[in-house]
């Protein structure tokens, strides 16, 4: 089955869903997006993710004029049509097409698409098993907390992963962790949660929020602080936070094993408080 692709205003055959040319986010990855995960055909925490949608727009001057009600209509328009039970839902609002200018255009009409994934979010074999990092330059620009559709640096480090056998890359700034290529890193030492302190250093993670509420609510200390490679690499436990894969263990970073090489008791109960919590959004 073909997908259903939703481009400004138009549910069409994914062969069929076109942009210009011309559209900013194609010259100058002038554009935002957001990527909600889907559950039992229900979206997880959504209208956070539409909150920072807007902060986005509004970081970049995108005068976006459609509502958070009416970009929900549409999202749930494309669940519907897709039938989709377990995945993504990808959004991306671009400032739109124009003439090629650095400058912003006078009257830009910006452009929404959205198109979904079909992925095993709950039953994931990579959270039995653990994932593999390396340790990557973090080449970005300074506006992390935006979340833009500029992603060559990070994409170009997960391949540098994938090349060396990983799966994935932590990112490092001045001998201290930032983020993964997309999503927040957190470690364990000693029963204590230590993940990056919100900046425009790091993107604002809807589940990391959620993971830092539920932790709170199990009685579990953290300290939100930027942590060196060096104290991640001695950590008890590591994992990552992101819509698409939730709470996931990394068990390895570089050539070091984190604890005895497997996922890890805290990780592995924040992963399960975690699916409870969105099974019932
Ligand atoms: N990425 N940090 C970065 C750089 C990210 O790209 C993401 C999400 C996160 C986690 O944010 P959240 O918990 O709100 O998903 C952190 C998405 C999943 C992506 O680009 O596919």
């Amino acid at each position: 089955m073909s997908r259903i692709v939703y481009v400004n205003g138009h549910y069409l055959a994914e062969a069929d869903a076109k942009v210009s040319v011309f559209d900013r986010g194609f010259l100058f990855a002038d554009g935002v997006y957001e990527v909600s995960s889907v559950i039992h055909g229900r979206l997880v925490d959504n209208s956070a993710h539409l909150k920072r949608l807007q902060r986005s727009l509004a970081e970049l001057k995108i005068d976006f004029p459609m509502t958070v009600e009416e970009i929900e209509a549409i999202q749930l328009e494309m669940l519907s049509r897709n039938r989709l039970e377990e995945g993504i839902l990808y959004l991306q609002v671009t400032r739109g097409a124009a003439d090629r200018d650095f400058g912003h255009p006078e009257n830009p009409e910006p452009s929404l698409v959205m198109f979904t994934q079909v992925k095993q979010l709950l039953d994931n074999p990579a959270a039995q098993k653990g994932m593999t990092v390396i340790t990557v330059d973090d080449i970005r620009w300074r506006r992390r907390d935006i979340k833009t559709v500029q992603l060559l640096a990070p994409s170009l480090a997960k391949q540098m992963a994938t090349d060396a056998g990983a799966d994935d890359a932590w990112l490092i700034e001045d001998g201290m962790v930032t983020e993964g290529t997309s999503n927040n890193a957190w470690i364990i030492k000693g029963g204590k949660l230590i993940t990056r302190h919100l900046s425009s250093d790091i993107l604002h993670g809807i589940t990391r929020r959620a993971v830092l509420r539920l932790a709170q609510e199990e009685g579990i200390v953290f300290e939100e602080r930027a942590f060196s490679i060096d104290e991640a690499k001695l950590a008890d436990e590591a994992f990552v936070t992101s819509a698409s894969a939730f709470v996931m263990p990394v068990v390895k970073i570089d050539d070091q094993l984190i604890g005895n090489g497997n996922p890890g008791a805290v990780t592995s109960r924040l992963r399960d408080l975690y699916i409870q919590e969105a099974k019932r959004s």
